[in-house]
């Protein structure tokens, strides 16, 4: 066995993959899935959907940034090869580019990831601009963004029609011209991914998007399938995890009730003389 520390996949070993192996990328938000997965993907994304599958909530408009940055110290302290990014929450860099770099830099301070992500198109532009230049990696998100939900009313597919197409090039294209050394392409049709992802320089990373990209990303409790609340179309679910615990509960209820559970085996007994 070799001593040698493993490195960390870096932003410019991802922005290097542009064109290249698809990048294999998936959320986490605590300690042991990021320990399972850390072998096999290439870029974690601590993501704002955690407010959703992990607290219950509705939409990820309630998250804070203290919740990001918790969830953030507990990926790193689970990864050791991936490169790990963490989502800015809702309200904490939309007002300012300042206010944003305030939550940017505050966030890799106190998690040690390499990157931040923000939800935005055109509009974002400048924001990405004044955190690339002061040595913030970012990672745009365009197309369905979710922290958008109150003003689209609901979660809706981007590029449905020409307007929407013409949309989601000009924020694809405003982001990457900003400094991003990737873009989210979520929920995307998918000739439109398929031709962004031709014109960046930069990766695009697509869920709902196209095989096209240059990788995918997906959030980890919808591949398990211990998220139980929707499961929109793009998710493939390679496992019932929640449908094995829903088992294990059963079982253990029923052997604490009949007194089958615990067995002598899990039991501490007085030392034989
Ligand atoms: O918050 C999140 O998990 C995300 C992914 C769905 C891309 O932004």
């Amino acid at each position: 066995m070799s001593n040698t520390p493993v490195k960390r996949l870096s932003v410019p070993n991802i922005m290097a993959k542009k064109g290249k192996e698809p990048i294999v990328s998936l959320t986490a938000y605590t300690t042991p899935v990021a320990q399972l997965m850390d072998d096999d993907v290439d870029l974690i994304l601590v993501g704002d959907s955690l407010g959703m599958v992990i607290y219950g909530l509705d939409t990820t408009l309630a998250v804070t940034t203290e919740m990001m940055i918790a969830h953030g110290q507990a990926v790193m302290r689970g990864s050791k090869k991936a490169c790990v990014m963490v989502d800015l929450p809702f309200g904490s860099y939309q007002e300012s580019p300042e206010q944003a770099f305030r939550t940017a830099s505050r966030v890799l301070q106190e998690t040690g990831a390499a990157a931040v992500k923000l939800e935005g198109g055109e509009e974002m532009a400048e924001t990405v601009e004044f955190l690339t230049k002061r040595n913030i990696p970012v990672c745009g998100h365009v197309g369905l963004m979710p922290q958008a939900v109150q003003m689209m009313g609901g979660f809706k597919v981007a590029g449905k029609n020409d307007a929407g197409v013409q949309k989601v090039i000009r924020d694809s294209h405003a982001i990457a011209n900003a400094g991003a050394f990737a873009v989210v392409l979520e929920g995307v049709v998918e000739p439109v991914a398929e031709t962004i992802t031709q014109q960046l320089s930069i990766p695009t990373i697509g869920i709902g998007a196209s095989p096209a990209c240059d990788g995918q990303v997906l959030v980890c409790d919808d591949i398990f399938g211990v998220f139980q609340g929707f499961k929109p179309k793009f998710v493939k679910r390679y496992a019932q995890v929640g449908q094995t615990m829903k088992e294990a509960v059963k079982q253990y209820a029923e052997e604490v009730r009949s007194r089958a559970f615990p067995s002598m085996e899990y039991c501490f007994l007085p030392k034989k003389n």
